[in-house]
């Protein structure tokens, strides 16, 4: 479990705002945990002011009801958490975000809360999911990521193998599948320290 100094980040007008909005939040400490039974509620809340309010400006709000909509088969949602277990990251005891990897090095969910953008919670999932991978001996992440979370991925070494249109409920939504090579970038590291 890591514990981190939450700080502000400043990569955008919208995020400059939340940052004000949440400067009572910017000296709390986060830190990283598994996910807890039961706690799935709190997971589509985040789930949905992430999709809702972070993705906003690059989809359609027919789009974002077909992702995230408001009435859901709540005991589907349980089940998918309690197999995915999650890593979730803690603000002042509250939920801020979540993301989950499987075995096969696969993101499944990465999402941070509206409130919450910005702050450097995305990045700390991040380097869990990455430490984790090691620890796992994954040698490849893969994402399917969202036009709104593209170039965060990139930032964190990531590449879009595949850009591609998926069908919600109906309703045909853009988005990525994006990778990022880690056991080859290991071995290269090893033979020029060598
Ligand atoms: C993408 C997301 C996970 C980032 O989380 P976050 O906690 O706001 O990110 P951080 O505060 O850790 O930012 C880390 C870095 O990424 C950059 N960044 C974050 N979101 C960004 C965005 N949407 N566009 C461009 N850069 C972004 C920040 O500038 C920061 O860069 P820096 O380290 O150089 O300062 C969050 O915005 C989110 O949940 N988005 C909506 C859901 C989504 O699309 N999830 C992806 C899976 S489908």
């Amino acid at each position: 479990m890591g514990r981190l100094m939450l700080r502000p980040n400043n990569y955008s007008s919208r995020s400059r705002f939340a940052a004000r909005l949440n400067s009572s939040v910017s000296q709390q400490n986060m830190f990283i945990r598994d996910f807890i039974p039961e706690e799935q509620t709190s997971l589509r809340q985040v789930f949905m002011s992430s999709v809702h309010e972070l993705t906003c400006g690059f989809y359609t709000k027919k789009q974002l009801d077909a992702w995230a909509p408001q009435t859901y088969d709540e005991q589907q949602w349980a089940e998918k958490f309690a197999a995915l277990r999650p890593f979730v990251a803690v603000v002042d005891d509250r939920v801020a975000g979540y993301a989950a990897l499987q075995d096969s090095g696969y993101i499944d969910h990465f999402f941070v809360s509206g409130q919450f953008s910005g702050f450097g919670v995305g990045s700390a999932l991040m380097t869990h999911i990455h430490q984790s991978a090691a620890a796992r001996a994954i040698p490849e992440l893969s994402a399917h990521v969202s036009l709104a979370a593209e170039s965060f991925f990139s930032k964190h070494g990531f590449w879009a193998a595949k850009r591609q249109s998926v069908m919600v409920r109906g309703v045909s939504l853009n988005n990525s599948l994006m990778v990022k090579r880690l056991l080859g970038e290991l071995t290269l590291q090893v033979q020029h320290s060598e």
